[in-house]
């Protein structure tokens, strides 16, 4: 994206933004609250539009009007507070909006069983310990229900996944488990940003890390080439500060 701008009234939540996520990585999106991460990823997955600036998906235009239309081409969004429905089972959730019907298009007669004999097939490639797929949503583990959303997002022909703190409510073997699924995703050639303020689930997962405070970009850092403490100088500002005084 480039020059993006998004203000909400008198608040600038993003102040002319640049960045790139290189294809295939796993990259990090980090700042204190209110820096502008999670309307970041709003605007690229169509559910802001940005006042100003332009983002390129895959070398095309790619203002999306819609989560619909990004999801159209590619782009899918795993929220903390996951959208899965709970009173439905795992394999519904699965292919909610993507329905499976045998006969004629417009009768509309599911294809159950076609469903779920794909989910298992779907959900294994990404998840190791594939939960009940016939059990509703809500039965299941934060965790168990957060790798289903993932794992989700990464079908169907996905291709980039924003992700925005993924784990934030999740205890450490949950966490681990959704980890893995991030992995897998990348292993599987799809693109991830993922916010989190976790600096060690950070260092554990990306490749790199995009810096933000104040709504503006402070910079990016290869993992390899950073540490967590230059990291969070740059989030809180020491480091700016700090040179400024000089
Ligand atoms: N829908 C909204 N209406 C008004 N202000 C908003 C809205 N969404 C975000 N903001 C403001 O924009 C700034 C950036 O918010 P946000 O992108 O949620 O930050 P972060 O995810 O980094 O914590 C904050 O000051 C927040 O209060
Ligand atoms: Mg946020």
């Amino acid at each position: 994206m480039e020059g993006v701008s998004k203000s909400f009234g008198a608040v600038v939540a993003l102040n002319d933004v640049t960045l790139q996520l290189p294809a295939g990585q796993i990259t990090g999106l980090v700042g204190d609250n209110g820096a502008g991460k999670s309307t970041l990823i709003k605007i690229i997955s169509g559910v802001l539009t940005p006042d100003s600036g332009s983002i390129q998906f895959l070398g095309k235009p790619a203002n999306f009007a819609s989560p619909a239309d990004a999801r159209e081409r590619g782009v899918e969004t795993v929220y903390q507070d996951l959208a899965l429905a709970g009173n439905l089972a795992v394999w519904a959730n699965l292919y909610l909006g993507r329905e499976l019907t045998v006969g004629p298009k417009f009768l509309h007669v599911l294809d159950k069983r076609s469903m779920l004999s794909k989910t298992s097939e779907v959900l294994s490639r990404f998840i190791r310990n594939v939960p009940p797929i016939a059990e509703p949503v809500e039965l299941l583990s934060g965790g168990q229900r957060q790798v289903v959303a993932i794992a989700r997002a990464g079908a169907w022909g996905s291709k980039l996944i924003l992700m925005d703190e993924p784990t934030a409510a999740l205890g450490v073997a949950e966490t681990k488990a959704v980890e893995e699924v991030i992995l897998e995703l990348k292993r599987r050639g799809l693109t991830i940003l993922v916010i989190s303020h976790n600096l060690d689930q950070v260092f554990r997962i990306t490749d790199g890390i995009w810096v933000m405070r104040r709504g503006r970009v402070i910079g990016y850092r290869g993992k390899a080439r950073s540490h967590p403490d230059e990291i969070v100088s740059m989030i809180t500002g020491a480091a700016a500060s700090a040179g400024a005084s000089e």
